[in-house]
């Protein structure tokens, strides 16, 4: 009998917060042995030239979501995973939304029921809040968490999802005693509203009004307002996709007054402008996401963040919706106004390359903050760890291989998902995830899939970890 199941060989390995020359001994998933010369395994992989970097952990993404108006996601679990897994992703955590009038644990059954049997990729669920009546807080919410769905999402906007202030203070004192994090959709609803309906009276319907009737000053009042309401119940909060320069502003003035504030950006506040969204073709609804991608000037402010420590996630807020789909983008018909078209864009399989590329390659980030960012923090902070997020002895068997040297140009017809674009058609990025490992098993190896649907586990989160800096 063989010494390993199977041992990865001759890479350079992520181990300790720098890559080290060594070979991985895995047995029954997990890492067991971390050295050179290792024995033989049943498998063996020859990971020579490549980096072997701990499988990405993608913590904020939505997959198979019904949406209230009707629209359609166009990825569902098997789908959304596959691409994930062949980007380098190999753990995700979508969320299990509750609508309004609904228990929490109906919304968990039915995202069971949606995941199960399908997932590449191993995967833990976030709760969303929207009805957090006196049942939900005071015995849903707290059994939840003690089984496993240890973080939430709530919404200051959009109608079907949003509290008011005092639901969201009552919501984080369930949090606070019970051990979850929240995290939080900082936009100020009713200037959304205002704005809207000037822009739309005004017959300014075009997508690049989607960003005019969601300007920094919304995102950044909603910011102030759930710095200061976790301030008030003394919980941590995470702030989620945040775009720019005027919410950055608030979290950095909130960690210098000693507040727990925890954030998160993505891909298309580094990598889109609102520039986008004004397109000739009439092709800008496929930008459409909240809040809005922002100028160049705020995309140099996230790269500092990224940088220095202001983010502690980097997530795809993959939010998938077809554009030429009656169910999709194209929901009110293509010409409708900007506030009719579902929000939100793909972005699971291109998450880590473009970060890679842009950051790692190109000298603007550490290889050590570019995993902290997209695997260990989501993973701490989330409950994951050390079972997820690290390479290290008894952790799970999850890599992303990669070619640090492989140039290539991103293109739709080459990903995963099943979305008919992406927003970063044409890009060219260096590094490519070759294989990806979970649990000991290789998955995908150069974008084909060598397990079946359903291989990937559910996983249930302990309490967050908030000891991050
Ligand atoms: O536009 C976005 N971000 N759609 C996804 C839903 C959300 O708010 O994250
Ligand atoms: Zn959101
Ligand atoms: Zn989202």
């Amino acid at each position: 009998m063989a010494a390993f199941d199977c041992v990865i060989r001759g890479g350079e390995v992520f181990v300790s917060q720098a890559l080290v020359r060594c070979d991985i001994g895995i047995r029954d998933g997990r890492i067991v042995a971390l050295g050179e010369h290792l024995d033989a395994g049943d498998e063996e992989i020859d990971a020579s030239g490549r980096w072997v970097l701990p499988g990405g952990v993608d913590a904020h993404c939505h997959l198979d979501q019904p949406m209230s108006d009707g629209a359609v996601m166009a990825d569902n679990f098997e789908t959304g995973t596959r691409s994930a897994v062949c980007g380098g992703t190999t753990t995700v955590i979508p969320f299990a939304c509750q609508f309004k009038g609904q228990s929490v644990w109906a919304a968990i059954e039915d995202y069971h029921q949606r995941a199960s049997q399908q997932s590449y990729a191993d995967y833990a669920f976030h709760l969303i809040v929207s009805d957090p009546t006196p049942t939900v807080l005071q015995d849903e919410l707290p059994r939840a968490i003690a089984e496993g769905y240890t973080s939430f999402k709530i919404y200051m906007t959009y109608e079907d999802m949003k509290l008011n202030d005092r639901q969201i203070l009552e919501t984080l004192m369930v949090a606070k005693s019970a051990g979850a994090i929240v995290m939080v959709h900082a936009e100020n609803a009713d200037c959304i509203d205002w704005l809207t309906e000037l822009l739309e009276s005004a017959g300014h319907t075009t997508p690049e009004y989607h960003a005019k009737a969601r300007p920094s000053a919304v995102e950044r009042e909603a910011t102030h307002r759930a710095i200061t309401f976790s301030e008030l119940v003394d919980v941590p909060i995470l702030i989620v996709h945040v775009s720019g320069a005027e919410a950055i502003e608030q979290i950095d003035w909130a960690r210098r007054r000693g507040l727990n504030i925890f954030a998160e950006t993505c891909p298309q506040y580094v990598f889109l402008t609102s520039d986008h969204l004004h397109d000739p073709e009439g092709c800008g609804h496929k930008f459409i996401c909240s809040p809005p991608p922002r100028d160049q000037a705020n995309q140099k402010v996230v790269w500092n963040g990224l940088r220095t420590g202001t983010f502690q996630v980097f997530s795809s807020d993959h939010a998938p919706f077809n554009l030429d789909d009656p169910k999709g983008k194209a929901l009110h018909g293509k010409n409708a106004s900007f506030s009719k078209i579902p929000n939100g864009i793909p972005g699971l399989e291109t998450r880590l390359p473009l970060l890679f590329s842009a950051g790692v390659t190109q000298g603007q980030l550490s290889l050590a903050r570019f995993v902290n960012l997209t695997s260990t923090y989501p993973a701490r902070l989330y409950g994951l760890f050390p079972q997820k997020g690290v390479i290290a002895i008894g952790a799970d068997a999850d890599f992303a291989i990669w070619d640090p040297h492989a140039t290539w140009t991103i293109a739709n017809a080459d990903l995963h998902h099943a979305v008919d674009y992406t927003p970063y058609e044409g890009i060219t990025v260096t590094g490519r995830v070759t294989e990806t490992v979970i649990r000991g098993r290789v998955v995908q190896r150069d974008g084909r899939l060598l397990v079946e649907k359903g291989s990937g586990q559910f996983l249930r989160c302990h309490a967050p970890d908030f000891d991050l800096m």
